[in-house]
């Protein structure tokens, strides 16, 4: 670990820009990233944050044949919702910059020119499988075909999505393109190839002996598991006619794999960023160098990368790569596929005014060394008990009595300060680094645990000395207490800021402050003496059932519509022949009564004039409809159904009806109405 740098470079993993951002994206990366930043800045760090989206891959040039456009034009839309909702939850990067862009371009080619000219890359030849039609190399992600495992039909060419095992082409049972539907065939192709083996020793030295105490277990876990299992040779480029251009000569149709380009995308956004100044934040021993990152992405920034930069040999290296583990929803694994997310762009529409509460959620919660789960009820249940209970009501409470008996002026001090008063101030003092640290620690939930127990301390200190009623006593010892709660309140502007910023700002307003350095936030001299604050303004308020239970209604809806749409249908019956079929007498009926049959929850007992008779069928739909609703209503009959007694009725045909996937059942109806005993046939 790098003590006292004189600058850092903050990362945050570059987005796909094929779908929006959701509440795991932001929990893992984003918010302890901005977190981090924030705290740096305030304490007079020189830092960049730097972040932009990851525009190349398969996953992009898939969606975009789709859904028939261009992948430009699908990463065109994708980085406008990403890169404004990253501004709208108050993510203060330096760059959003985007991985399609011409410096990009440039710096990517450049490193990897640089490598290939001073011999750092094999060359090899494999076969890969080739579309004849389309007249191009096939990603695996563009070859299906039967799982070997399992029989699945489709099965991808790295990957089986009903058993889940990992896959090569080559090992599908008869593989198809996704392109023509044609089977492909083998053909030759040449690849660049990073040998990570003959980093293997470099590696192990240089985290498994020199970052076992600072990098997070679960980062170096995966490292160690990574390395230990052997490091083989990994291809850098890739056939395909979406992203960097391979550029070197007899490489058309190649471009850069987007693992090899994306991670570069770091380095082109500083440079677009500071076009003069960029390589200190990159080459200078003296800067700190943090990825923020999700699990999955742990292989790619602490062996990949690192090997190519190595590799290069100007660059500084990570000194950390605080990755953090999975966030649940509802406990279920988010997925883009299957709708099951919190799309931030959604939340800010849903939810306006109120980023900081989510920013609080997700880091009270984060999953920083396991998987969590996110429910609405711990939602509203931290919102109205931690936030408007704790922190709101203590702010409120000490700017509401200040207006209330000193005029909204800051009291002066009375006489000598009592234990009670120097209990809370030490407090104070002590918080900045307490918070500090944890924050230097990546213990962020830790961090912002601390920073409420500042609050708490404040309600505390207000609970005991009840300058509510203090005031009919003795107005001196009154302005004491009310001084020393609004030094506790400004020192909140600077310290709940990288947590909660636009609430912090808004105290500040009040306050009439400024926020200040993070060294000075413990003073308790920020607000003096006669200074006039501004009104009273809830920082946080009440989250209701009405709201949550809409949103949980939202979750419950989308997993009936996938419910719905993975529903298979039942395998057709054996044949019969057509004389089976002409027994069944089937008419169309019209309900003229029902009712609930008694002391049963499924039956109702119908009477239904056939055209021929009336007569009563007893059938098990009581659960799905009103009984009066039934009366008028048209039905299919089968009417030589021999008779049977239900529940000491005897019911004589029987009504079909059609079941939905859901399992809700639905009347079989003429498309206009029909005399009663019409024939079905
Ligand atoms: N786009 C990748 C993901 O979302 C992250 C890329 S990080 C970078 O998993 F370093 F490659 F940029
Ligand atoms: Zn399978």
């Amino acid at each position: 670990m790098q003590p006292d740098p004189q600058r850092y470079t903050v990362t945050a993993a570059l987005p796909y820009a094929n779908g929006p951002v959701h509440i795991g994206h932001l929990a893992g990366v984003y918010l302890p990233a901005d977190i981090y930043v924030r705290y740096l800045r305030a304490a007079g760090r020189d830092v960049k944050f730097i972040c932009g989206s990851d525009e190349h891959g398969v996953p992009i040039t898939i969606r975009a044949q789709k859904e028939g456009v261009t992948p430009q034009q699908i990463v065109d839309k994708y980085h406008a919702i990403i890169r404004n909702s990253f501004a709208d939850f108050g993510v203060s990067f330096d760059i959003y910059s985007r991985t399609s862009s011409q410096t990009h371009s440039e710096v990517a080619s450049g490193f990897f020119k640089k490598l290939h000219e001073e011999g750092k890359f094999i060359e090899q030849t494999s076969q890969q499988y080739y579309d004849e039609k389309a007249e191009q190399f096939l990603a695996d992600r563009y070859i299906v075909g039967t799982c070997p495992n399992c029989g699945n039909d489709n099965a991808y060419g790295d990957q089986c999505e009903k058993c889940g095992s990992s896959l090569s082409p080559t090992e599908l049972i008869s593989p198809r393109s996704m392109l023509s539907g044609n089977q492909p065939v083998l053909r030759e192709t040449k690849h660049w190839y990073l040998p990570l083996d003959q980093y293997e020793p470099w590696l192990r030295e240089w985290i498994v002996e020199g970052h076992k105490a600072d990098w997070k277990a679960n980062v170096y876990g995966q490292c160690k598991s990574w390395i230990d299992q052997g490091l083989q040779p990994r291809a850098v480029t890739r056939d395909l006619d979406w992203g960097v251009p391979v550029p070197v000569a007899g490489a058309e149709g190649k471009v850069l794999y987007v693992w090899f380009d994306a991670p570069i995308g770091y380095i082109s956004a500083t440079k677009d960023l500071l076009p003069d100044t960029w390589e200190t934040y990159w080459k200078d021993s003296g800067t700190k160098l943090v990825h923020f990152i999700g699990k999955d992405n742990i292989v790619f920034h602490c062996i990949i990368f690192p090997a190519m930069l190595k590799a290069h040999g100007d660059y500084i290296l990570p000194d950390n790569v605080p990755a953090n583990e999975f966030l649940n929803l509802e406990g279920d694994k988010i997925s883009t596929s299957r709708n099951w997310a919190v799309w931030l762009h959604e939340y800010l529409q849903d939810f306006p005014g109120k980023a900081d509460v989510l920013r609080y959620v997700l880091c009270a919660n984060a999953p920083e060394n396991k998987d969590n789960d996110f429910t609405w009820k711990d939602f509203q249940a931290r919102n109205n008990n931690e936030l408007v209970a704790n922190l709101g009501n203590f702010v409120n409470r000490a700017v509401v009595l200040t207006h209330k008996f000193f005029d909204g002026k800051v009291p002066a001090i009375n006489g000598e300060l009592q234990p009670i008063d120097q209990e809370v101030l030490i407090q104070l003092a002590e918080f900045p680094q307490r918070i500090g640290e944890l924050i230097d620690a990546y213990r962020f939930r830790d961090a912002l645990h601390e920073l409420m127990n500042l609050t708490r301390a404040g309600n505390k200190y207000l609970a005991e000395t009840e300058p509510w009623k203090l005031i009919k006593t003795d107005e001196a010892r009154t302005g004491t207490v009310l001084h020393v709660a609004l030094q506790l309140a400004a020192g909140l502007v600077t310290l709940m800021e990288p947590f909660l910023p636009v609430s912090a700002a808004k105290l500040g307003d009040m306050l009439h402050l400024e926020k200040g350095s993070w060294q000075t936030a413990g003073r308790p001299d920020a607000l003096s003496t006669g200074q006039q604050i501004g009104a009273a303004a809830l920082l946080f308020d009440k989250i209701e059932d009405a709201t949550v239970e809409a949103q949980v209604q939202k979750l419950l809806d989308t997993k009936k519509a996938n419910e719905l749409a993975n529903a298979t249908v039942a395998p057709t019956k054996e044949d019969i022949s057509f004389d089976d079929f002409g027994r069944m007498d089937l008419r169309v009926g019209t309900v003229i009564a029902a009712e609930k049959v008694a002391k049963t929850k499924k039956l109702l007992k119908l009477t239904v004039d056939t055209g021929l008779d009336q007569r009563t069928i007893v059938s098990g739909i009581a659960e799905h409809f009103i009984p009066e609703a039934l009366i008028g209503q048209q039905v299919l009959v089968l009417l030589n159904l021999a008779p049977r007694e239900i529940k000491g009725i005897q019911s004589q045909g029987m009504l079909l009806l059609a079941e939905n996937a859901d399992g809700s059942l639905h009347l079989m109806q003429p498309g206009q109405a029909v005399l009663p005993g019409s024939h079905v046939a």
